[in-house]
């Protein structure tokens, strides 16, 4: 198996492997979007399937639900977990302070109250996502469809008076029409280049009518697991800082998904 995969692959690969430590029996699992999550949802399938590992999952998206139902994963609702112990997802940055940008895959929103809803985050990652400031990946906030036009232009004159390199703000679209997230709502993407505040500039977007949330996770990330396409993982901690490098096991060709490969 891993012989096939990208380098990019191996490495989220290594990450989401070194994720399912953090997972432990009878846990309520927050279940991240995404390419590295999704490898994380794969490996988790395997240990509930294979080695009758008993946890709950509460999917962040429409795909990741569908994911984990077709692995048999049990899932259920945030609502009804009502807290969880983890979440693992990925991001599309991160910084030294492990603030991360989040939504490249559209599912900020429910990223982000699930992870708020958890005693711990742990983003899984490839090290292309590590960076000294924040801002090289456009960042995505999510709005309501009403007036969304009206919300771009207060976000505008937000980010002129911000602390940032860059000002162009895009519709994301798909297939040539707008996007739409599982929660119904359009996507902007703010391209900044750098983001010097981050903190400040997530809460003073929050406060913009029609603006739902946004892919700044300040705050929040307790732990990011940096994956490397030779099974290495670099730990860093909120609180112990850099926690040095371990390795997980690559598995071989066409055992991917073996039980303890
Ligand atoms: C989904 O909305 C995002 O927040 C993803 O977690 C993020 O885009 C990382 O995705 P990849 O793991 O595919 O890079």
């Amino acid at each position: 198996m891993t012989d096939d995969l990208s380098n990019a692959d191996r490495a989220k690969y290594a990450a989401a492997k070194a994720a399912l430590a953090f997972v432990q029996p009878d846990m309520r699992v927050g279940l991240g979007t995404g390419s590295t999550a999704a490898w994380f949802v794969q490996l988790l399938g395997g240990l509930v399937n294979n080695e009758g590992l008993k946890i709950v999952g509460v999917p962040t998206s429409n795909r990741t639900r569908d994911l984990a139902d077709s692995l048999n994963i049990p899932l259920t609702t945030l609502d009804a977990a009502g807290w969880l112990d983890v979440t693992i997802d990925g991001a599309d940055e991160f910084d030294t302070h492990l603030n991360l940008i989040k939504g490249g895959g559209g599912a900020l929103l429910q990223e982000k109250i699930v992870a708020r809803a958890s005693d711990q985050m742990v983003v899984i990652s490839d090290a292309s996502k590590q960076v000294d400031t924040l801002g090289a990946f456009p960042l995505p906030i999510e709005v309501v469809q009403f007036g969304w036009k009206t919300t771009q232009q207060m976000v505008s004159e937000l980010i002129a008076a911000a602390d940032v390199a860059a000002r162009d703000i895009t519709l994301r679209e798909d297939n040539g029409k707008a996007y739409v997230t599982d929660e119904g709502h359009f996507i902007l993407d703010l391209h900044l280049n750098r983001i010097g505040a981050p903190h400040e500039l997530g809460r003073a977007l929050n406060l913009i009518p029609g603006v739902v949330e946004t892919g700044l996770f300040t705050e929040m990330a307790d732990t990011v697991l940096v994956g490397y396409g030779d099974g290495m993982v670099h730990t860093y901690d909120r609180d112990q800082g850099d926690m040095g490098k371990s390795s997980v096991h690559m598995p071989s060709k066409n055992s991917l998904f073996v039980p303890g490969a």
